[in-house]
């Protein structure tokens, strides 16, 4: 059922559709091989005629780039490698000229440490700082050897204890070695969080993406995880310490913030999926954060102990993960984060379609269609907009630089040395999921180093040599029918019909379809149908058989104009050719 227009609210950011930005690949400006913050400058028009409202800006502060950016060692400073505060403040103007938003990363579990925080707390017991991380005296075995507290186990591989000899106590990092995680029970520690940031909300930020926000409250006991994985001794303690006990009352402070500057904010929640806990944070009233981004779609491909080992997936259950919040949402006023990619994930084309190269392009406009007409906020990670693709399957393991997927090899070599047939999976797997894989430098023209830097530079990671096969920005541009222009007409579209795709309600149709990914959109009298086929084949699909009656017009087609498209479109029975994506007005 679709709501009277007068339960539903209304706001700026529920309407904004958001470009992220990984800096290390975005654009150099200065031919060191890394981008940097006047390279984002210049590219600002490319972002704004692909019609976007909200730049988000991944980590640029201080850091020793551990984990590229999301281990700060100040987040008041930008790093030299970037440029300075004063360019963020550039950039910022450049983004309000133009009508568009800026987002910083608040990464605030934990921080790096070289953060002067840290470097204090691990001086000593009684340093007024020590109480600003998580210390714990060891445990003993019963032939008296020094254990870990629990046996939690670190994203990045192995405990998430780390021994410190200095003071003789372990501290806490979820993620790697080197980014010890914060203590919130500790007030001073939320007081600095609130002051970083009103600091760049002064400076003209528009609000946050909040990285793994939901981590920030641990359960106090820190009490060992169930065993899962019966093949090691560390274990998933995320029962413990996703949405813990008082993440609510955290960001309720957050909250008042980010309303005081009517900002734009979206938490990354991995884990969770309980809809009702999500609910809390991100209802309309609720005043916490505007929407979150989940876990379930992307975490589809993984194996039942680890990322990077083979799993599968159908159709079915991608439709009926954004089922369930797709319809919650609407039902329960709140609000969702749409994404098929980030600098964490592999390229969508590849991960969620089996397209031949001759189809890719087709591919990626499926995608796009069927993500920004949902009900959310669309998020468009860079080089997205052009259908960037995983790295080549010939690359050698030297080309891979992320810590996630560095330290899952190292650790495969050391206990596995042997195992073959682990390393040859494993090497492919990485290939399919590794970060990497949205990690490479954006692909800007079909000039060498694919114009992310300059002819004769090396870049701090290889440019995936399809840049000379039209997978770049210039190309693409100037093409009509490329995917950039197809994502701008999408997010266009968007807006046009803003009552039905942004404030409509979400029903699916041939929900059991294995090959066909459809649903309808409606507010109040006006109704819309999105239908995409999910095959590398023709199709024979009948819109009347599945229930939908009463198709008035079809708005947008990925192979052709709507004007090519409508006598197709005019008979019973509908060919949808190797993934296309249609759209329609039809009949309330
Ligand atoms: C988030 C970030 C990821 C980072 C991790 C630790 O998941 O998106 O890139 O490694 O948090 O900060
Ligand atoms: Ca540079």
């Amino acid at each position: 059922m679709s709501k009277p227009s007068s339960q539903i609210h209304r706001a700026w950011w529920k309407e904004s559709s958001v470009y992220q930005i990984w800096p290390a690949s975005f654009k150099d400006s200065n031919d060191d091989g890394i981008g940097d913050i006047p390279g984002i400058i210049s590219k600002l028009d490319h972002i704004k005629n692909l019609g976007i409202d909200i730049v988000w800006l991944c980590p640029s502060y201080k850091s020793p780039q551990v984990d590229m950016g999301y281990d700060i060692a100040d987040y008041y400073n930008i790093a030299d490698e970037y440029g300075t505060v004063a360019d963020v403040e550039k950039l910022i103007k450049g983004c309000h000229e133009r009508g568009m938003k800026l987002l910083m990363d608040l990464v605030v579990n934990h921080t790096s440490d070289q953060h002067e925080w840290f470097k204090q707390s691990r001086s000593s017991k009684d340093n007024e700082y020590r109480n600003w991380y998580v210390w714990k005296p060891a445990k003993y075995d019963e032939n008296g050897n020094r254990q870990p507290p629990n046996n939690w186990v670190s994203h990045f591989q192995g405990s998430v204890w780390e021994w410190d000899e200095h003071t003789g106590e372990y501290y806490l990092h979820l993620y790697a070695t080197e980014q010890p995680d914060l203590n919130w029970e500790h007030p001073p520690v939320r007081k600095a969080v609130h002051d970083i940031m009103r600091f760049w909300l002064d400076k003209g930020a528009s609000g946050f993406r909040m990285d793994v926000i939901n981590f920030i409250s641990k359960d106090q006991r820190f009490p060992d995880a169930p065993i899962k994985d019966p093949r090691t001794p560390w274990q998933w303690g995320d029962k413990y310490y996703a949405n813990g006990p008082r993440l609510h009352e955290y960001l309720q402070d957050l909250g008042k913030i980010l309303k005081e500057y009517d900002t734009f904010s979206v938490g990354e929640m991995p884990f969770v999926k309980d809809t009702q806990e999500v609910l809390r944070a991100v209802q309309y009233d609720r005043n916490e954060i505007n929407m979150i981004f989940n876990f379930e779609h992307v975490d589809i491909d993984h194996g039942t102990y680890d990322k990077f080992e083979p799993g599968s997936w159908k159709l079915t259950d991608l439709k009926a993960f954004f089922e369930t919040w797709q319809k919650f949402m609407y039902e329960n006023d709140g609000w969702n984060a749409l994404y098929w990619e980030n600098h964490d994930q592999p390229r969508s084309v590849d991960r969620y379609t089996n397209a031949k190269e001759e189809d890719r392009v087709i591919a990626s406009k499926m995608l796009a269609t069927i993500l920004a007409l949902k009900a959310g906020s669309p998020f468009v990670y860079q080089g997205q907009e052009i259908g960037m693709a995983n790295v080549p399957k010939e690359w050698d393991i030297e080309e891979y630089k992320d810590i996630d997927c560095l330290n899952h090899w190292i650790r495969l070599q050391k206990y596995r040395p042997t195992d073959t047939e682990a390393h040859k999976s494993a090497r492919e797997e990485y290939q399919k999921k590794s970060r990497d894989n949205g990690r490479t430098p954006v692909q800007w023209s079909s000039a060498p180093n694919g114009g992310f830097t300059g002819p004769n530079v090396k870049p701090w990671m290889s440019v995936n040599p399809n840049y000379a096969q039209g997978i770049n920005a210039e190309t693409q541009v100037n093409d009509p029918k490329s995917t950039y222009n197809y994502w701008a007409s999408v997010l266009r579209l968007r807006k046009q019909y803003l009552d039905i795709f942004v404030y409509g309600n979400y029903e699916m149709v041939d929900r059991d379809s294995q090959e066909v990914f459809a649903y309808t959109r409606q507010y109040e009298d006006q109704k819309a149908l999105v239908v995409a086929n999910w095959t590398d084949h023709e199709l024979e699909w009948e819109p009347a058989a599945k229930g939908v009656k009463g198709i008035k017009e079809v708005i947008m087609d990925t192979y052709e104009s709507v004007d090519d498209a409508k006598q197709r479109f005019s008979q019973d029975k509908w060919s949808l050719r190797p993934y296309e994506a249609a759209v329609f007005l039809i009949e309330p």
